[in-house]
């Protein structure tokens, strides 16, 4: 017979019962000094911390990461020297839905990733898409309410969206992702991952590089229709967890390829659009692909809120051999996630087992609420000292990369290039990357989505939008919608968001 445990509470002593609470007299009052049902009953209250702001639908996994290249030249990375092998976790997650939200609405896709390498962890914390809404951080929050609910009647609203993306014609090309075939992945394992933005490396050298990283699935892309995910998002909103954990389970491992794109760092200041610019791609015809290794993810969490809900993923974790680039996206994530962390998880967050370096932590940190790991007790609490406390090492350091800049203190546009603008990439997806089955469909999602808007003014600018991206597919649109009973002229001419003024 196996041997059963005694219930104890949290301080680890055996409790009385797990059913009974304790009452005068079977049917009497219970009594407050019943501590053991106080404890449970207060626990439970507090079971929960808050949903991410954004992204707080997801799953993940544990893995590998394994260097099969050789990017030696670009970076000093640890983890992307030849033949290392990494651990790491994954978390994958819709953007707008709440915690409880079906996984096959509409979305981007979050593609989180952390490493925890011999360095420190380094976090990747991107999206199945290569490009972004944006290209200025200060108007993520805005953007995030336009595509959550209304205050009042607390619904989403097609309205808010397109308002906002219209308003916005940086979005153009990531709103034809998002509205295309990709918008709607069948699961995780088979869609790709990007880290969006535009990245530094260095080499042992010192020599500075600017990078594009490709996470390829091995599983082959597989998206849903329409009509599949609606179904699915009432008969299995967990969907792609579901899908994560039972091939996981199975033993059929998903793996994806990372090659990265490597541009010169002078190439930077002469390209012919900024490559800072989180809204473009670099086509690989001027930077092809570099296969730099395979992740796998091999494990799946033994406990969901220890080692998903409460893992923190930060932009700021970069190793030696890593650095950011003048992306303001990414300048404005760099200080946002690590403060979400701090209120979301605790200050105390990086020494959870999830989020914990493999590496040695030689920190001044000290206290704070749920301080776990602490210093010796000869180690000082202070720097500099005699004592033979920690020391920064500029060598080791990860902040060697950097770049040049100077100027007066602005509020302005990034430097435009020759061919900077907002609707030419979206334009080039939508004739030269979809097929005539996906601009079919394309034109049938914009065509719902833009539907739902009830305001004619914005669909007026919804329609002057798509004119803008194709002027054939503006056209299209607009008939489709009078076919539909809806009024669709063409708007206002949308300015491009660039210029500065
Ligand atoms: C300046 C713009 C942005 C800001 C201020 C921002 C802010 C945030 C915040 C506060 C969270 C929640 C973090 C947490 O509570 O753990 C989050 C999650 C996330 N963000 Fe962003 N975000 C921005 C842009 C982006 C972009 C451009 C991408 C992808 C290219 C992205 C990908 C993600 C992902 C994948 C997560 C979920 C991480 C996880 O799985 O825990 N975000 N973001």
């Amino acid at each position: 017979m196996t041997q059963v445990n005694p219930t104890t509470t949290n301080s680890g002593a055996p409790v009385a019962s797990d059913a009974h609470s304790l009452s005068v007299g079977a049917d009497g009052p219970l009594v407050l000094h019943d501590h053991y049902l106080v404890e449970k009953l207060a626990q439970f209250n507090r079971e929960r911390v808050p949903e991410r702001v954004v992204h707080a639908k997801g799953g993940g996994a544990f893995g590998t990461f394994t260097t099969t290249g050789d990017v030696s030249a670009y970076t000093r990375a640890a983890l992307f020297q030849p033949g290392v092998a990494t651990d790491m976790l994954a978390r994958f997650s819709s953007v707008a839905g709440e915690h409880g939200s079906p996984d096959t609405w509409r979305d981007p896709r979050g593609f989180a990733l952390k490493f925890y390498t011999s360095e420190g962890n380094y976090d990747l914390v991107g999206n199945n898409t290569p490009v972004f809404f944006l290209r200025d951080g200060i108007k993520f929050p805005d953007f995030i309410r336009s595509q959550k609910r209304l205050p009042g009647s607390n619904l989403r609203d097609n309205d808010m969206q397109w308002d906002f993306w219209t308003l916005s014609p940086e979005s153009a090309h990531q709103v034809t992702w998002l509205m295309g075939d990709r918008g709607l992945p069948r699961s995780w394992r088979t869609m790709d991952g990007f880290g969006s933005h535009t990245y530094q490396w260095i080499n042992a050298a010192g020599e500075r590089f600017w990078v594009k990283y490709h996470f390829t699935t091995q599983q082959g892309i597989e998206n849903l229709t329409g009509d599949e995910a609606a179904q699915l998002a009432g008969s299995d909103a967990d969907h792609h967890i579901r899908d994560l954990h039972e091939h996981i389970e199975a033993g059929d491992f998903p793996r994806w390829t990372l090659s990265v794109q490597v541009m010169p760092y002078e190439d930077a200041k002469t390209y012919r659009f900024n490559p800072f610019d989180l809204t473009k791609v670099w086509p690989h015809a001027d930077y092809p692909l570099i296969e730099v290794g395979v992740m796998e993810l091999n494990r799946n969490p033994a406990n969901y809120f220890a080692e998903i809900e409460q893992a923190t993923f930060a932009p700021s974790n970069f190793v030696p051999g890593i650095a950011t680039s003048p992306d303001k996206m990414l300048l404005a994530r760099i200080f946002s996630y690590a403060d979400a962390h701090r209120y979301r998880v605790g200050t105390n967050h990086q020494q959870l087992p999830v989020n914990a370096p493999k590496s040695e932590v030689h920190s001044y940190s000290k206290d704070g609420a749920a301080r776990y790991s602490f210093n010796a007790p000869d180690v000082p609490v202070y720097a500099p000292n005699s004592v033979g406390g920690p020391a920064a090492d500029p060598a080791r350091a990860a902040e060697s990369g950097g770049w040049e800049s100077d100027g007066e203190m602005v509020r302005t546009a990034a430097t435009l290039h020759p061919e900077d603008d907002d609707w030419g990439q979206a334009g080039t997806l939508y004739r030269e990357v979809f097929d005539d089955a996906a601009r079919a469909r394309f034109l049938e999602t914009i065509t719902g989505h833009v539907g739902g808007v009830k305001d004619d003014g914005i669909r007026a600018r919804a329609v002057q939008y798509w004119t803008n991206v194709d002027a054939g597919l503006g056209a299209a649109l607009a008939a489709a919608l009078r076919d539909a009973g809806l009024p669709a002229e063409t708007g206002e001419p949308a300015t491009a968001s660039t210029p500065v003024a």
